[in-house]
Formats: C-alpha cells, structure tokens, sequence
C-alpha cells in the first residue's frame, strides 16, 4: 500500500517474509515495514484479514515475526502458559513487562501489543494511563490491550489521548471470568445488545481495534458491520477482520483441554516429548554424546 513507503523500513532479514498483506515491502524488496495502526484500518476498508498470535519470548516471536503475523500479543495468558497460574488473575505488570520487552526486542514487522493485566486499570484513567506508560517506556510496545466494553471506555479515552494506540477486548473477558459465572458464551440472545453497546463506546473513546472474545458469529457480524474499526476473533467465528490466537494452543503445546475454537497447526507437545524420550534413552544407552559432540 502507497503510504507504506515512507514508513521507515527495518533491517531486511535473510529469512523470508510472507508477502505483506497491506501491500508494503517483503524483504525481497527491501526489507519488511513495520505495522501500524492505520494498516489496521486498510486492512479492513480493503477486505485483508489481520492474523495475530499470542507470544511471551523472543524465539517465538522472532518466528511468528518472520511468518508475516501482523500482530503479537503479550498477553496475560502467560499466567497460565508461562508462569504457572491456574487463571490470568494474578498476573502482574511486573511479571509481564519482561516478557513484553523480550517480544518487542525480537520482531522487525509485528506489532506489538502489551496486555494490561487484572488489577493495572480498573482503579481509574489515572491508573490505566500510569500502567501503558510502563509498557511503552520500560518493555517498547507498541500498543496496549485491555478488557472491558462500557466499563473501561474512560480508562481507553485517557491512554489514547496520550497517544498510545489501545486494542479493546469485548465479549468473554477473563479477567472477569467469577463475575461472568465462568468461561460462558457471550453476546447470544439479547445479550447482543450489550455486545453493540461496548463495541460502540469502545470505538468512541478512540480504540483502534476491539477483540471479539467467545461471541455467536452472528453477534460478531453484526458487530463487524457497525464499526469503522477492525474486530479481531477470538473465537467470534468467520466475519471478523481478523483472527487471534493463543500460540499454546494453535502449536499444540497445551496439554489440557483447549476452547473449541482453536484449530491446532502442531503438535509441539508431542514433538518435543518424542525428543526428550529419544534424548534420555540415547544418553543411557551411550549413543549420545559421541565424538563429534565432545571437545
Ligand atoms: O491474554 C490473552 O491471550 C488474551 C487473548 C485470549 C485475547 O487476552
């Protein structure tokens, strides 16, 4: 896309870059553009999807990056894939902060999204603006993400009006996951009415683009038809602009039960289970190391 060329290119990477969807450079011709929140918007006024994964460290990112994902989030959900938690609640700005700088470190085209965890933004704007400015400052996001449609739309209001792009979350929020009654459906019947509501107060108060988390499909068109900006699936079926993932999941790396949404691409559990059963047999049976491995 035109407005691509005076964005500032990153350093051409010498593996290949899926062919960028918003029509800028691959690094066949130049290196890879960085994506913007505007490349958000052409994407859906030109019918694009924008494909996003959840990431927590630097080699994953560096892959997804190099595959032509548009966005990566940081999210919480590395209370449960990274940090051992049994839910994404006790998840702090401290603990991600990290993991959001190792992912911002790693990539040249994905944008990267930061998000704020339970307990970092309810309190107020005051609170919520106080909590992107870490992310932005002391891990190099690039956006923030937070949960909460009506709700949360002061807290998004006072980061954007700092200049910081924000991606909102509607629909199942987990964070809210005991005041919802459990990991419950949202938006069916006339529970569609408070899915427009938040998907309208969201886009006011200047989000970029709003995740549509565990919605009929139905609901998610009808959602995606109202606004002007991009709605991302999580499990919100086929008409939204865009897709996202748990890479845990996607990768099947995850060992528990996983949501029905998730189409698995891997199955990295078993790959690196067969590894390790190989590797320990070899070292008992004295096939490894070998000479070419010893110094
Ligand atoms: O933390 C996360 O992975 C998320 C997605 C499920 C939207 O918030």
């Amino acid at each position: 896309m035109s407005d691509h060329a005076s964005d500032g290119a990153a350093t051409p990477s010498e593996a290949p870059v899926a062919e960028n969807p918003y029509g800028g450079a691959s690094s066949a011709t130049g290196g890879p553009k960085r994506v913007r929140t505007r490349h958000f918007q052409n994407a859906k006024r030109d019918g694009i999807k924008i494909t996003g994964l959840t990431s927590y460290d630097q080699l994953t990112a560096r892959i997804f990056d190099e595959a032509g994902i548009d966005f990566l989030l940081v999210g919480d959900s590395a209370g449960n894939n990274v940090l051992g938690y049994e839910t994404t609640l006790p998840v702090t700005v401290d603990e991600l902060i990290p993991l959001t700088r190792a992912v911002a470190g790693a990539v040249e085209r994905s944008f990267v999204i930061a998000d704020m965890p339970f307990g970092s933004y309810e309190n107020g704007p005051d609170e919520a603006l106080h909590t992107a400015i870490r992310f932005m400052k002391e891990a190099g996001a690039h956006a923030v993400k937070l949960e909460g449609g009506e709700r949360s739309h002061k807290q998004i209001r006072r980061i954007v009006g700092a200049g910081i792009p924000v991606m909102a979350h509607i629909g199942y929020t987990p964070q809210s996951e005991h005041g919802l009654g459990g990991h419950i459906i949202q938006g069916r019947g006339e529970g569609v009415k408070q899915l427009l509501a938040d998907a309208r107060a969201v886009q006011d108060a200047g989000a970029f683009a709003v995740v549509l988390e565990m919605v009929p499909a139905d609901a998610a068109r009808q959602v995606t038809e109202l606004l002007h900006i991009p709605t991302i699936s999580v499990g919100g079926g086929p008409h939204c602009d865009g897709q996202l993932l748990v890479w845990t999941d996607w990768a099947g790396l995850t060992t528990g039960r996983i949501p029905r949404f998730v189409k698995q691409y891997a199955n990295l559990a078993g790959v690196l289970g067969d590894a390790a059963r190989e590797w320990r047999a070899d070292v008992a049976s004295g096939a490894y190391p070998t000479e070419e491995h010893s110094y």
